[in-house]
Parts: C-alpha cells; structure tokens; sequence
C-alpha cells in the first residue's frame, strides 16, 4: 500500500492505509474469534453433534505420528466438522450483514430502488428464511452436504466481487481450533442462559465461562 498508486500516480493517504489496515485486523480477528465462540457453545448444547464431531477428529488424530503437525489433507477430511462449522455460522453469522450502492435502478419486491441508494444485506435474516432452510432454528449440518444451499441464500463471508478474501484462512483457523479442542476435552457451558449481544459482533454477554473435562487417555 505504500509502494503502490493508482492509475493516475496518485498515492494512498495515510489515513487511507491506516483504515485498511484497522479494517483487516478487526475483519481478520474478531470474526473468526465470534465464530469459533459459537463453535464451542453449540458442541457444548448438542452432545450428538459433538460426538460425530470427536469421531471425525480422533480418526485424523490416530492416523498421526506423536507431535506430528496437522498438513492440508487432513483438513481436507473434516468434512462433518466444516459443515458443523458452517450450521453456527449460519445461525450465529459473525457479521451480521454489510452494504451495497445501487449502481443503477431496480425494482425488488415491489421496491423501486433508485441508483446510488445505500442497501444492507442481511446474514442473518438470509439465513433464517424457511424458503431456503426449512426449519430455520433446527442445527442440522446436512444441509451443507451434496452441493449445499442455493448460490446467495448462505452468506457469512459475503458474495460477490467483494466476498471476504480471508474465507479459506478462516477455514483452516476454525479446524484446527475444533481439531485442536475436541481430541482433549469435552466441556459443559457454566452458564444455561447466558445471553448474546451483539456489537458489532455476537458475543455471550459473559465470555462463555465453561467446565473442561480432559478424556481419559
Ligand atoms: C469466520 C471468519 C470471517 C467471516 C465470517 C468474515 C466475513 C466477511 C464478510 C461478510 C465480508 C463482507 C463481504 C461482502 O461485502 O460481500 C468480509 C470482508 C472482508 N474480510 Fe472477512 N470474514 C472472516 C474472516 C476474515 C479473515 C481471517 C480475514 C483476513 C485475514 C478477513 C478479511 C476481510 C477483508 C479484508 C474484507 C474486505 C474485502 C473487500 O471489501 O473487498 N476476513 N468478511
């Protein structure tokens, strides 16, 4: 960003370079940190998930040598826990929707929406309609099997041009996490009720305090 300029030679500001890099570091860091949060409240209220979830990581952790790191392959199975994954972010999107300009009129729905108009798109709401996920509050990770949901009804990293550049990254931060947790411990939410807030992330009002339990070797 300080080398590079536009086609006109113009430089970017300080400021500029500034935002962008506060942008990649709450855009990198407090996302996938909200997400691996509802990872861990969601195993610890659905024990059956949690178990398939185990099953998948303890069959990758023995085919390992002791000490011998995670490589590309192995995340490459944990199909089961990236779609376990993708069910918590799909009821816990981490951002919660962004916007758009209208780059020329359209009508939707019976809106006519004028050219240059700010629109927010919704993750969240996207996520619930029961056109596309029928039962909308059931956590059922098959939906993400086959080819998975339409094209734009499943959104946490965007779409389009503009779609998160870090989704792959975030992939790999999320299974290693879950790899990493689920083949020591399992655990219990201290808190029944905790509730969630929502700024701008969504985060348990508490930290989501849990009991760990280390399995027994
Ligand atoms: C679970 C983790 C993450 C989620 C849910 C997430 C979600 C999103 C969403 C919804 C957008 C807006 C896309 C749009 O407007 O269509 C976005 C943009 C962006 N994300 Fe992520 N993100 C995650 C992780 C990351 C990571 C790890 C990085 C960097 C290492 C990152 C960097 C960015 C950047 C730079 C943009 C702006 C892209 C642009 O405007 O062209 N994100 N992300």
């Amino acid at each position: 960003m300080l080398l590079a300029s536009d086609e006109n030679g113009q430089f970017m500001t300080e400021m500029d370079i500034a935002d962008k890099i506060l942008g990649l570091l709450i855009g990198g860091h407090d996302t996938a940190s909200a997400a691996v949060t509802f990872v861990v409240k969601y195993l610890a209220e659905l024990p059956e998930i949690y178990n398939e979830v185990l099953k998948e990581q303890m069959e990758i952790a023995k085919s390992k040598k002791p000490g011998e790191l995670l490589n590309w392959d192995d995340i490459q199975k944990m199909r089961y826990s990236w779609n376990v994954a993708c069910e918590v972010m799909r009821l816990a999107p981490p951002l919660q929707g962004a916007f758009r300009e209208a780059i020329n009129d359209f009508v939707f729905a019976g809106f006519s929406i004028p050219k240059g108009w700010k629109l927010y798109w919704s993750a969240n709401s996207t996520h619930r309609n029961p056109e596309y996920f029928p039962e909308p509050e059931k956590f059922d990770p098959s939906r993400f099997e086959g080819s998975g949901p339409l094209p734009y009804s499943y959104v946490p990293f965007g779409g389009g041009p503009r779609m998160c550049p870090g989704k792959e990254y975030a992939r790999l931060e999320i299974l290693v996490f879950m790899h990493n947790v689920v083949k020591r411990f399992n655990w219990e939410k201290l808190l029944p009720d905790e509730k969630i807030i929502v700024n701008p992330m969504p985060i348990p009002a508490k930290g989501l305090p849990v009991r760990l339990f280390p399995h027994i070797a």
